[in-house]
């Protein structure tokens, strides 16, 4: 191993730390953050997620209300829920789990959520405020990914990223970020219609891979020295593991951390920044909404 580990887990629990002062000072004037969190189904992915998110909340002093529809919930009691978390004075923050159930329209439920709580920034308002750089929530994940490069000292300012997937929670968001000026990378966006893959990625300084396939980024694409940013949490079968499967990324680790400047091992990189993140907007949801300044 040569490149430098980047340590998600605790560079996600010195922001964690940082933002407990603030629930600290928030409840203080009598604000208590709330985060209202919506679960529909029970995939075990999705379950972990959720419960995960809970924790950290709990730790530093944000109060959650889970709410958990089964599978073959209506749309409407979905949106009835949202609604009334729209309303709620105690609800600052509001997150439904994706994916959704095939037979609920995901775009209708996300444009439902007022955008003051949509601290998980996926509505079209968040998205195109985010695009326009005006005040917004900017999802947890893309927003974590930049905190990581900003913490570990890896340079931007011209780099060529390369990202790797083009979903709207992460890949999107990410390759827009990396385009501000603040960050000032040059950005390759690729995906599953993307021709010779290895060759894109084998010009990148940073590489971030995002499109949920184990082994997709392979160590004959890294170029040495290059950072290395996995955001794959793929379960993969292991009968060795008591769990019945391991958790990879879509990076061969193994190999990638033999040539690679910097990397983040999954679990421990990227997913812990996404929690931290979304403590962050949640926080900052609750000083908007009170009134209340940090
Ligand atoms: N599913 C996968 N990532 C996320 C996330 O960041 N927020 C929500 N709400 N759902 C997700």
């Amino acid at each position: 191993m040569s490149a430098i580990l980047i340590d998600g887990k605790k560079i996600a629990e010195d922001i964690r730390s940082e933002l407990a002062e603030k629930v600290a000072s928030l409840r203080g004037k009598g604000v208590r953050p709330g985060l209202a969190v919506i679960l529909v189904g029970d995939n075990p992915a999705s379950v972990s997620y959720v419960t995960g998110k809970e924790k950290a909340c709990a730790e530093i002093g944000i109060q959650s209300f889970e709410t958990r529809f089964p599978e073959d919930v209506a749309e409407a009691s979905l949106l009835e829920k949202i609604a009334e978390c729209n309303r709620d004075p105690f609800v600052h923050g509001i997150l439904v789990q994706l994916p959704l159930p095939r037979h609920i329209d995901e775009r209708r439920v996300i444009s439902a959520i007022d955008p003051t709580k949509d601290i998980d920034g996926f509505t079209p308002i968040n998205l195109g405020r985010m695009l326009l750089e005006e005040p917004c929530y900017i999802p947890c994940t893309p927003r974590g990914i930049i905190e990581l490069l900003k913490r570990s000292a890896v340079p931007t300012d011209g780099a060529h990223a390369v990202v790797v997937g083009r979903s709207n929670i992460v890949g999107k968001p990410l390759a827009n970020l990396l385009i501000r000026k603040s960050v000032n990378a040059t950005v390759t966006i690729c995906h599953t219609g993307t021709e010779s893959l290895a060759a894109h990625v084998r010009a990148a300084d940073i590489v971030i891979a995002c499109a949920g396939k184990p082994g997709l980024v392979s160590v004959d694409m890294i170029k040495s020295g290059a950072c290395v940013i996995d955001v794959g949490v793929n379960r993969v079968p292991d009968p060795t593991k008591k769990k019945g499967y391991r958790l990879c990324g879509d990076v061969d680790f193994e190999g990638a951390s033999k040539i690679a400047g910097w990397i983040t091992p999954v679990p421990g990189g990227v997913g812990p920044m996404t929690i931290a993140m979304l403590l962050s907007n949640t926080v900052d949801a609750a000083s908007r909404i009170s009134g209340v300044q940090l």
